[in-house]
């Protein structure tokens, strides 16, 4: 079986949790499993984490910059996901997250799109989805009310990309740890046939 799944959510929603433990599910199912992670150890990722680090601010120029910079980073990923045979590869997001945090007046989400055209193709998207008060509770955050309402904000965008995309599937990732982790195998059993 050859597969790439990509699991997306706000800061909060419990995504890499949840990557962590259903490649540890996966792998005590037999199955070859490899985790990614966006932005990447490339020097392109590296240099993004840089500027995310350095440059707090989200002016125009400086999200359309990051944009280009995500997808260059992306493209880097292409040719292991592309040569894989008989394995899983699970990426803690993709080009979702250029739509749902790359967002601004200043940036036509169809540009986005554009320039993530070659972009690797996931098999199934599967977004955590968490009320944004919930979220963050999980956070380690200082700065609250501003943080809320980047939450709320990025929350809207993956949601409308939900309705938008046939692809991708919601969890509902309130409940426990457990939980969500059960719901991710249904899911995953349901469709893929695992
Ligand atoms: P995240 O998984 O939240 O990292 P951490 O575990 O360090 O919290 O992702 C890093 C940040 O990168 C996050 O704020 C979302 C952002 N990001 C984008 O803005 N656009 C993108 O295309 C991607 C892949 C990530």
């Amino acid at each position: 079986i050859k597969m790439y799944i990509v699991l997306e959510g706000i800061d909060g929603s419990g995504k890499t949790t949840q990557c962590q433990l259903l490649s540890e599910s996966l792998k005590n199912m037999g199955y070859d499993v490899e985790i990614v992670v966006e932005p990447t150890q490339s020097e392109i990722g590296k240099l993004i984490r840089k500027q995310l680090q350095d440059d707090t601010s989200t002016t125009d120029i400086n999200q359309q910059k990051l944009s280009l910079l995500f997808a260059a980073d992306r493209l880097t990923l292409k040719h292991k996901i592309q040569n894989s045979t008989d394995k899983i590869i699970l990426s803690d997001r993709s080009y979702y997250s250029s739509i749902a945090y790359q967002n601004s007046d200043s940036i036509d989400p169809k540009w986005i799109e554009i320039i993530n055209k070659y972009a690797p193709k996931p098999d199934l998207t599967i977004l955590f989805d968490v009320d944004e008060d919930v979220a963050i509770e999980r956070c380690d955050e200082t700065e609250v009310f501003e943080k809320l309402d980047f939450l709320r904000k990025t929350r809207k965008n993956y949601l409308r990309l939900l309705e938008e995309n046939s692809e991708m599937i919601k969890i509902d990732s309130t409940g426990s740890i457990d939980d969500v982790k059960y719901e991710v195998l249904k899911l995953l059993s349901d469709k893929l046939d695992l």
